[in-house]
């Protein structure tokens, strides 16, 4: 497990204005600057990215992306490579969000997503979860292949630019359905360490940070944080509302 907690704020297709861009972020970074024991990550739409990278001030609150392409060099209209993104100095991205799945996205090409990623040193946030819960537990077959396909053919030497967000999907976003329980987060961080340590060996595997993303909030933050065995945290809506999301800063700093 990391020492620091990860907090990635994703927040998806908002907001509308680059005015409000810049200030939320200017919000989250005050805060975020402060903490020691996090490494905060605002994942914003690309036409923000360049603005909010020159507000970057250290280490502790970067940006990231939401997505990024496989493709390198030929003409691809409207895609934007992991190059691209390691030029204007971004580090972490998110791929394979729930939601780009819902659109097709497959699980192999998540994992040329995360390879082109990782070649150019930057972090994948790789999301896998499950749509809906049954009773004799088929979701856990569900995310295990998952995360097999999404991370496939991705040398082990590369592992270490690897995180894991496990987002189940019915409890993502305004249609979330309910909320994880700390239980269902425990079983799921722990099963999913011991897919990953399949994979990539014991240590390698362990060391994947392994964070818990849905519905998080200023207040369910503190049983995740502290009930579940997780790296940190991937936050939606939360992360546009600069109290609500210096709450959960401060709380996965372990000030509260
Ligand atoms: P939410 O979204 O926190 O608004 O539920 C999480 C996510 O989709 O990453």
């Amino acid at each position: 497990m990391e020492d620091k907690k990860i907090i990635i704020g994703n927040w998806k297709m908002a907001p509308k204005t680059p005015r409000e861009a810049k200030a939320v972020f200017q919000n989250i970074r005050s805060t975020a600057g402060k903490l020691r024991n996090v490494q905060t990550v605002i994942a914003v739409p690309y036409v923000y990215l360049w603005e909010l990278k020159k507000l970057v001030t250290g280490h502790r609150c970067v940006v990231g992306a939401q997505d990024v392409s496989f493709e390198k060099d030929d003409p691809h209209t409207g895609e934007v490579s992991a190059e691209m993104l390691k030029n204007v100095g971004v580090e972490y991205v998110i791929i394979g969000h729930s939601e780009r799945r819902a659109k097709g996205e497959t699980n192999s090409e998540v994992a040329n997503k995360v390879l082109a990623t990782v070649k150019k040193g930057l972090v994948a946030v790789v999301c896998v979860g499950e749509s809906e819960r049954d009773d004799d537990g088929s979701y856990t077959t569900f995310v295990k292949t998952q995360l097999s396909e999404s991370l496939e053919g991705i040398p082990k030497r590369y592992i270490d630019k690897v995180i894991i967000a496990y987002e189940p999907v019915w409890a993502i976003g305004k249609k979330a359905k309910k909320e994880a329980t700390t239980e269902d987060v425990l079983e799921m961080s722990i099963f999913i360490r011991k897919v990953l340590a399949d994979m990539f060996g014991e240590r390698k595997g362990i060391s994947i940070p392994v964070l818990y993303g849905g519905s998080v909030n200023q207040k369910n933050v503190f049983s995740y944080i502290n009930g579940c065995e997780i790296d940190g945290l991937l936050v939606g809506r939360a992360s546009l509302k600069p109290s609500a999301f210096a709450t959960i800063l401060e709380v996965a700093n372990g000030n509260t």
